[in-house]
This record gives C-alpha cells, structure tokens and sequence, in this order.
C-alpha cells in the first residue's frame, strides 16, 4: 500500500520519502515503481522524461528521522496498533507541529492512534487508500475524536490533489468500506466451508452475477488473509457480535502460513505464476 501511495503522490507532482525499516521492501517498492511507470509509458500514459521525472521525486530511506522535514507523513506499516502508536509518537516528537500525521489503517481506531502523541492529536486523521492505489478512486476519510477541522479539510484537499474522491466515515471498527466487505468476503469463505461450491465457482458466480470486478476469495488473496482475518477479528471485539467471527477455513489458511498473493499461495496457489 505505501509504495502505491507514494507513487500515486509523486504522479501528481508530490515530492515523496518512502520509509520503511527494511531495505529489501525499498528494493520491491523500487521495482514497483519502475514497472508501473513502464506501463504508463508503453501505452503512451506517460512520456519517458515524464517516468523519469515521476520517478525522481521519490526517494527511499530505513531512517524514520528522514520523515523530520515532511509536510504530511501518511503511515502504512503493519496492522499492529502498539506498532502504530509507537511510529505515531516518534513522528509527533520530530515532525513540525503544523505536520499531518495520517494513518492508512483499514480498521484500527484513529482516537486510539492520536491518544499516543499528545497535543498533535488534533493533526491525526485516517486516510485509507485502497488496492491498487493508483487505480481506485476512493480514499476513506476519518476523523478521531479530536481531530481539528482543519486537519479535514487539508486532508480533503490532499486528496483529492491525489486524483482521488475523499469521503468521510466515522471512527469505527471498519470505517464503511471494511464493516460492508469484510463479512461478505468471510461469508465467502463459510460458502466454501459449508461445501455450497469450490472457490473458483464462488469467484465466477459474484463476478458474472455481481458484477464484481474479482471475486470475493480472489479479492481475499489479493488483499491478505492475514489482514482480513485481522480485521474480522477488529470487527468482532468491537462489535461483540459473533457474525463477525472469522470462517474457520479463513483461519486455517492464515495459520498454515498461507496469506494469499504476498506469500505464493491462499485460496489459489500462485507458486507458478
Ligand atoms: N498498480 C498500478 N496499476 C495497476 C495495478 C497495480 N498494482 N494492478 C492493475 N493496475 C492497472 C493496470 O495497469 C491496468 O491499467 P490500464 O488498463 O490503464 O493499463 C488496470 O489497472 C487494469 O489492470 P489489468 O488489466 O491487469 O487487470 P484487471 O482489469 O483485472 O484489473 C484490478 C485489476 C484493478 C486489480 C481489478 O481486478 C480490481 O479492481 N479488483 C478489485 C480491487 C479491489 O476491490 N480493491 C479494494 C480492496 S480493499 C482494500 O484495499 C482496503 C483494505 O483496507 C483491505
């Protein structure tokens, strides 16, 4: 998601620092980049002197202090809420107090997030993008408890700068876009379980019959098991409602290590393609 961020701002002219603490996601979100600009370019998207200028305005660092001088940090690590509190509070210690600290969880709560950086609180806010950044229009906006109107506002403006139609959803599990398509993806998975057809069958019938553009268990692969398994279980503390409980076959799959299209195989295997 970050590197797709990252090139979907510096497409629009947004001079950008990926971070991350590994090199070897920087080398991938590099290759990425490359390969996406090689795109555009072939079908004549792009001009090669526009790719190259594109590409220059992002660079890579393993060194969070490199965010210090940015106007807007947009966090997309882990889904881990002691992982996010912990860069949130080291980014309100050395960015600019008129800095945006926006994060891109799918799930995870925005108050919760802004209660580890004290004062800046108010300049936190959620901007979920969603898979393939550059391609979906849609980026989620949500507020915390105490984010400022300004910092909405800005946020709107960033946005939609992107090339993208900010909407607003309220600080809860899931925000909308997450509490609508996480159960049906693990309804998906029970229809699987409970043998009422194969995946591939599954995929078809919501593509042909619902015009969806991947079906449900595919669009799971894509996304992550682990993440929605992850997010299943965000909506279920939250919510308290058993319908949010993961499908035993979902949870299956994320034991065995099998977390969709970033390890090779999910539902669907992927090993050879
Ligand atoms: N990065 C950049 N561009 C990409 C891309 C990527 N990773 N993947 C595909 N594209 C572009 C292609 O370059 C192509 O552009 P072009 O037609 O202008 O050349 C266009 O998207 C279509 O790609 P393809 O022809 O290769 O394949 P498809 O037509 O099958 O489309 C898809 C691929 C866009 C991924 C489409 O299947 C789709 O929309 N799937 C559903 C995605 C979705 O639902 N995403 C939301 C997930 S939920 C989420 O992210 C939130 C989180 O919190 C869980």
């Amino acid at each position: 998601m970050g590197s797709g961020i990252a090139l979907t701002a510096a497409m629009n002219g947004i001079e950008v620092c990926q971070n991350d603490i590994a090199e070897e996601q920087l080398e991938r979100a590099r290759a990425y980049h490359a390969k996406t600009l090689a795109r555009a370019v072939k079908k004549e998207r792009l001009t090669e002197s526009d790719a190259e200028v594109v590409a220059s305005r992002i660079r890579y660092s393993t060194s969070l202090a490199d965010c210090a001088s940015a106007q807007w940090v947009v966090e997309a690590a882990t889904e881990n809420l002691r992982l996010k509190k912990e860069i949130f509070s080291s980014l309100a210690s050395t960015c600019g107090d008129d800095v945006i600290l926006a994060s891109n969880t799918s799930s995870i709560s925005i108050t919760d997030i802004g209660a580890s950086v004290g004062d800046a609180a108010p300049r936190v806010i959620g901007m979920h993008f969603f898979n393939p950044v550059p391609v979906m229009k849609l980026v989620e906006v949500i507020e915390g408890l105490v984010t400022s109107e300004e910092t909405t506002s800005r946020t709107f403006a960033l946005a939609e700068a992107m090339g993208k139609t900010p909407i607003k959803a309220n600080d809860r599990a899931g925000f909308v876009s997450n509490r609508v398509l996480m159960p049906m993806i693990n309804e998906a998975f029970y229809a699987w379980m409970d043998g009422v057809a194969e995946p591939e069958s599954i995929d078809e019938i919501m593509k042909l019959g619902c015009a969806f553009p991947m079906g449900p268990l595919r669009l799971a692969d894509f996304i992550g098991l682990d993440v929605c398994h992850h997010i299943m279980m965000v909506l279920y503390e939250e919510l308290g409602d058993q319908k949010y409980f993961p499908c035993p076959k979902l949870r299956q799959l994320v034991l065995a290590g099998r977390h969709g299209d970033k390890t090779g195989r999910g539902v669907y295997d992927y090993s050879t393609s």
